[in-house]
């Protein structure tokens, strides 16, 4: 068989099924025990970045692109990790009672991860496992390759050992792996986005209270696109846990001399902000603070705007999105810049912003139908241009959630 993977392998889910199928006995080896199959979907995010952690709303969805997985539990007590996306093939070994991160395990972390998260929780897995994992995200790209995979992981264990919790403990547990044990202080989106992920349907996420509503995507006459600079910035992580501090600093300077205690920034409204937001002194912290309370309001404008099918309005507040990321909360690099300001001025093009955490991955942009040849030839020769060498494109398609298979 053909190995490592290529994106052949999984067009369909009998084809991944039976791809991993065969790779994994040839990778692991018989055993009696049943192998199970999973599939965990990337996320993408219409608007609403850096309100998560914030308690504000988000606009997620899952993505058809993203990381299928074999697990098999063991006798002992070895956990076994390999993935099909890389030459090597190379199965790094852990044990269950002795979890900690490691550099050199790279990748193999993430499930690591979730495994010593779900022992914290009083899920110790009984048994060890070996997991065959193999990818259609691109990884580093800004589309929760890492989410996808913890997730993946989580249902696995739940189904190898008969873990019984919700998709929100699942979700929960997935940021916790990240929190705790990788070091990333990420919030909630991209875990929940995987898990709750609807065909056709954005998820309009209230990140305090972890309620949710289901918002269908219809954007008639017109198609999402994701492009991605191919930037993946060292520092993004250490930046990413830098602007969460700032906005902690930032509520606590808010919660000063208020009457009532204040929970998160995005329980203040623009208004109620720009009365109180003297209290902050530092103007870098203001306006950190002032992105994700006015971005948090955008949130729910564009759902509201989505639900009306108004995408000029939708594709406007992308726009103001983008500013605000780059101008105020400055997660942006010149390679998305670039991506945005050229789409203003393609006459087809309703509204474009980065997407995710920030200094680098991918736009997200709305064009309209028919379009999207036009835009990438456009985008292509532009940024080629001006940056020596081509940005990648994915079409989008609004998938399920992660799930066995
Ligand atoms: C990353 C994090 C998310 C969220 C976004 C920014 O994707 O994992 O929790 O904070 O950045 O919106």
């Amino acid at each position: 068989m053909e190995l490592p993977a290529s994106a052949e392998n999984f067009t369909t889910m009998g084809k991944a099924k039976a791809y991993l199928g065969d790779a994994f006995q040839e990778v692991f080896g018989p055993s009696g025990e049943k192998v199970h199959f999973f599939f965990s979907p990337g996320r993408a995010n219409l608007i609403g970045e850096h309100t998560d952690y914030n308690g504000g709303l988000a606009l997620p969805f899952a993505i058809q692109l993203g990381t299928f997985g074999a697990a098999r539990a063991r006798e002992d007590d070895r956990l076994r990790f390999c993935s099909l996306s890389f030459p090597d093939l190379q199965v790094i070994e852990s044990r269950i009672g002795n979890l900690s991160y490691k550099k050199k395990d790279g990748w193999a972390n993430y499930p690591k991860g979730v495994v010593w998260a779900y022992a914290k929780k009083g899920m110790e897995a009984p048994r060890g496992m070996d997991l065959l994992i193999a990818g259609t995200l691109p990884i580093g790209a800004g589309l929760s390759s890492s989410a996808s995979l913890e997730v993946l992981t989580g249902l696995a264990l739940q189904s190898l050992f008969g873990f019984p919790i919700s998709k929100v403990q699942t979700a929960l547990l997935a940021q916790e792996t990240e929190n705790g044990f990788c070091g990333a202080h990420t919030g909630i989106m991209d875990p929940f986005a995987c898990l709750m992920g609807e065909e056709g349907h954005a998820i309009l996420l209230q990140s305090s209270s972890l309620k949710y509503e289901q918002v269908p995507v219809h954007v008639d006459g017109c198609r999402l696109i994701l492009t991605d600079t191919r930037v993946k910035h060292s520092l993004a992580s250490s930046a990413y846990n830098d602007r969460r501090k700032t906005c902690e600093d930032a509520l606590s300077y808010l919660e000063r001399g208020a009457r009532e205690p204040l929970k998160f920034l995005c329980d203040l409204s623009p208004e109620e902000f720009e009365k109180r937001k003297i209290a902050i002194p530092d103007e870098d912290c203001r306006e950190k603070a002032a992105h994700v309370i006015r971005e948090n309001a955008r949130t729910r404008q564009a759902a509201e705007a989505l639900k009306k099918g108004d995408l000029e309005r939708f594709g406007q507040l992308l726009y103001a999105s983008h500013e605000s990321l780059r101008d105020l909360f400055e997660v942006s690099c010149p390679e998305l810049d670039f991506l945005v300001d050229k789409s203003q001025k393609m006459p087809y093009v309703l509204g474009s912003r980065m997407m995710g955490g920030g200094f680098g991955g991918c736009t997200i942009t709305l064009l309209k139908e028919g379009r999207e040849e036009k835009y990438r030839q456009e985008m292509r020769r532009g940024f080629t241009g001006r940056f020596g060498r081509e940005p990648a494109f994915y079409q989008v398609e609004i998938t399920d959630g992660a799930r066995e298979i």
